[in-house]
């Protein structure tokens, strides 16, 4: 099935891909990311807000090249790297899935590709909070919200040099967090922290180096006010 068709049935419900309780990909989580519709490869995805929509928090200039720079590149690289290959019509979970033998051009440019676009999407001006059901677990998990925040945010500051830092879902279906290095993120093969994603966070100093500078702290306390608990509700709801 060609991705694009792929990704358009799993608009018409997460259900479409988790028949039998798998994802297409296979074994790895038993749903991947709602939404994936917004995904339409081939085509660079509309940033979902305004540039300036998320300040003083992240300011526009950082998100206007964020956006239409770094992300951009990273799409028009993927588009590059896989065109006239088997990856070209391959579903993006799938290409995670084996990504070890895809090589580093495909590696780099797929994960930049995905991991900003769902960042975009799970980030918003307004932030609520987890929804009474997340919340429950992240308590049992972690014991409390804070400490949720504060080993998701020990990940984000620990990562050395460029990544992301993760809450997600392991196939066991616990909550954990975590963080990979460059573009890596935990659909693949490779990755050391393996799961659905639910919640990201960019620690490249592209993401906010115009703003904060050095102060990668600064950055990752202010990141909870702009965080779209909507749509990691969302997400939390389609893959438990
Ligand atoms: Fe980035």
């Amino acid at each position: 099935m060609e991705r694009r068709n792929f990704l358009k049935n799993l608009g018409l419900g997460v259900a479409a891909s988790i028949v039998a309780g798998k994802s297409v990909a296979g074994e790895l989580t038993k749903s991947m990311n709602p939404d994936m519709t917004q995904l339409n490869t081939h085509e660079f995805p509309a940033l979902p807000f305004e540039y300036n929509a998320l300040e003083p928090y992240i300011d526009a200039r950082t998100m206007e090249l964020h956006y239409d720079k770094h992300h951009r590149t990273y799409f028009n690289n993927f588009e590059a790297a896989i065109k006239g290959t088997k990856f070209d019509t391959m579903p993006m979970e799938k290409i995670f899935a084996s990504i070890s033998a895809a090589g580093d051009p495909v590696r780099n440019n797929a994960g930049g590709f995905y991991n900003h676009w769902l960042f975009w999407n799970n980030l918003a001006a307004k932030s609520a909070g987890p929804s009474p059901k997340l919340k429950a677990e992240l308590e049992k998990t972690f014991g409390s919200f804070d400490k949720f925040k504060d080993a998701f945010n020990t990940a984000a500051k620990t990562r050395f040099g460029s990544g992301w830092a993760w809450l997600y879902l392991t196939p066991d279906m616990v909550l954990a967090t975590g963080s990979t290095p460059n573009q890596d993120n935990p659909l693949m093969d490779i990755s050391p922290v393996k799961g659905t994603p639910l919640l990201l966070l960019d620690v490249w100093e592209h993401a906010y180096y115009l703003k904060y500078q050095n102060r990668r702290p600064e950055y990752i306390d202010a990141f909870w006010n702009v965080v779209n608990w909507e749509e990691v509700n969302k997400r939390f709801e389609q893959a438990s």
